[in-house]
């Protein structure tokens, strides 16, 4: 695990407080670009008032894979919830005390992802966890959170298990159950698919969670499931599953991996000439995989939580502030990540303290919280219910089709 001394740091260099500078000995891996040096606060340097202490601080924990094959995914979270936190200390923090964030990078791996939690709870003693992206990561760390009694918001993990860990676990996305009927009513309804195959990540909890639920759904849709193939996540050879699959002739792929093996996948189908229509979810969101998959991915659909077309003035604006910090338009990651962040904040205003239950029944009671990515309101499982749109690949970039609702 790699500490980011990011915005945690950045606070604390604003708050004028000693930064401890924390590495570890594993060998250096390439710094996330998008990492920028704290930008001063105007009240911050005025000599009239008292230097605060670590007790004027706040202090939250993120978990992210700001390295290996999912970092694309923890990049994009982490402007999220950093831009998030900088406009809630600028509005005035949490009774005067200012926020910042102790983020650990889990190097796309879930040993590691555990690994981080346990040291933002015992060590850092932050008081509430946000994070991870990847469900099989939310797994590892969910248990930890829940023992310690300090709640955990996922910003996008959509495995049901996840929130299903305890009553500390949070997330402010939308689950698979629902995500995995959007696509399969979307391959019926939409495309008027009967065939469809499916290529699953076996390593992943959250690919096989949305592979079981698609196959149910378009099953019971009336169409065919012609054949269920597997990978591990990482694998660089698809070639045996995808000659299998374009034996069975499918109209339709379904791939519910993440954006660096569909790039891959998608390029070795049309190596194999398999002319298929691929099919995805959220996973596939990333500028990465059109980096990696170029033309081999033009035309496929993919759910997700959000669309940067979305005309709605408050998704606008997120959108504006975000490019305005970091250049690029906002994915789901990020917008999901803002939204974590700010639940988070939201409910500290309104809990009676920051102790870990007090916080726990405050995230709880949130209600039509309006996130960048839909409004947010926590059911009895701590899961939102919010509508999902399918996005197509057009011209390198995903362009909104359509919404559909629970
Ligand atoms: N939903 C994915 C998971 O649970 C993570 C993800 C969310 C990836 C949003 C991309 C965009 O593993």
């Amino acid at each position: 695990m790699r500490l980011q001394l990011v915005a945690a740091c950045a606070a604390v260099a604003v708050l004028g407080l000693a930064c401890e500078k924390k590495t570890d000995t594993k060998p250096a891996e390439p710094k996330p670009a998008e990492v920028k040096p704290p930008e001063p606060k105007p009240d911050a340097a005025k000599p009239a008032e008292p230097k605060p202490t670590e007790e004027d601080v706040i202090l939250l924990g993120e978990v992210g894979s700001l390295t290996g094959g999912q970092a694309a995914f923890g990049i994009s979270t982490r402007n999220g919830i950093e831009l998030a936190l900088e406009e809630a200390n600028a509005a005035g923090g949490i009774n005067g005390k200012k926020l910042a964030v102790r983020v650990y990078d889990d190097m796309s791996k879930s040993d590691e992802a555990a690994a981080a939690a346990t040291r933002l709870i015992t060590q850092d003693k932050v008081k509430v966890i946000l994070g991870e992206v990847a469900s099989s990561n939310s797994l590892a760390m969910a248990p930890k959170a829940q023992e310690a009694q300090v709640p955990m918001i996922s910003p996008s993990s959509t495995s049901p298990k996840v929130t299903e860990v305890g009553d500390y676990i949070f997330r402010v996305c939308f689950i698979d159950p629902f995500q995995g009927f959007v696509m399969a009513k979307f391959a019926h309804d939409e495309l008027h698919f009967t065939r469809v195959a499916i290529l699953t990540d076996k390593k992943s909890a959250y690919s096989e969670g949305l592979t079981e639920v698609f196959q149910k759904k378009f099953a019971e849709m009336g169409g065919k499931i012609v054949d269920v193939q597997a990978y591990s996540q990482g694998d660089t050879d698809f070639r045996a599953q995808l000659t299998a699959i374009k034996k069975r002739k499918p109209e339709g792929l379904y791939v519910p991996g993440y954006y660096e093996d569909v790039a891959r996948i998608a390029e070795q189908a049309r190596e194999q000439g398999l002319k298929v229509t691929m099919m995805g979810g959220d996973g596939w969101d990333s500028a990465k995989l059109f980096e990696l998959g170029r033309d081999a991915v033009e035309g496929g659909y993919a759910s997700n939580h959000y669309s940067a077309d979305d005309p709605t003035p408050r998704v606008q604006e997120f959108i504006k502030k975000y490019q305005a910090k970091y250049g690029t338009v906002p994915d789901s990651l990020a917008a999901l990540g803002y939204d974590a962040a700010r639940v988070a904040v939201d409910a500290m205003k309104r809990a009676k303290d920051l102790s870990g239950p007090a916080l726990r029944e405050a995230i709880a009671a949130t209600k039509e919280f309006p996130g960048a990515a839909g409004v947010i309101t926590l059911d009895e499982h701590r899961n939102p219910v919010k509508p999902a749109v399918v996005l197509k690949i057009e011209g390198g970039k995903f362009k909104y089709v359509t919404t559909i609702s629970p």
